[in-house]
């Protein structure tokens, strides 16, 4: 349903003379002025909220089980598995990358995860992946290489931490 609202709105007829100069307009007015109330109920209505976008969930698990699960949310599409576990304070890296990682950069192949659960809400593994993870379980991921969502999916996705050390 459209705002109730109510504007006041001032109309002045200009004269036929106006002068231009310098990119404004100048335009003498007569006296009288005519003034009406224009109501939004009657203008058709528009929306302009954006729309929700899809959010996916995430779990992260381990690296032993019974330690605490971590929890965390991210706009489907928007974020690499590495930033939002960074983002979120939740551990990716055992000593070796915590010393030595490569930032990000697909160089180094220790952000590894293994994904328990919400594989199809992923990318496909990258030529990285396929090169650093060629001997390891298909549900393992760089995490660095991983893109959370496709922008239009939603979802539950379950991780398992430093899945080396399970
Ligand atoms: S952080 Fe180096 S490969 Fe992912």
């Amino acid at each position: 349903m459209a705002a109730m609202s109510f504007c006041h709105v001032s109309l002045r007829s200009p004269e036929l003379s106006s002068v231009t100069s310098n990119h404004r307009t100048s335009a003498a007015f007569p006296s009288t002025t005519r003034s009406f109330s224009v109501s939004a109920a009657a203008l058709p209505e528009t929306s302009s909220a954006p729309s929700e976008q899809p959010v996916i969930e995430l779990e992260f698990l381990g690296p032993k089980s019974g330690d605490a699960v971590n929890r965390a949310k991210a706009i489907s599409g928007e974020k690499l598995l590495r930033d939002i576990m960074l983002d979120n304070k939740i551990e990716l890296y055992a000593i070796y990358g915590k010393l030595m990682n490569c930032g990000g950069g697909g160089s180094c192949g220790t952000c590894i995860v293994e994904i328990i659960d919400g594989k199809d809400l992923l990318n496909e593994r990258t030529n990285t992946e396929l090169r650093y993870l060629k001997k390891k379980p298909d549900s393992w991921r760089l995490a660095c290489q991983t893109i959370v969502g496709n922008k239009e999916n939603s979802g539950k996705v379950v991780v398992q931490r430093l899945p080396q050390r399970k």
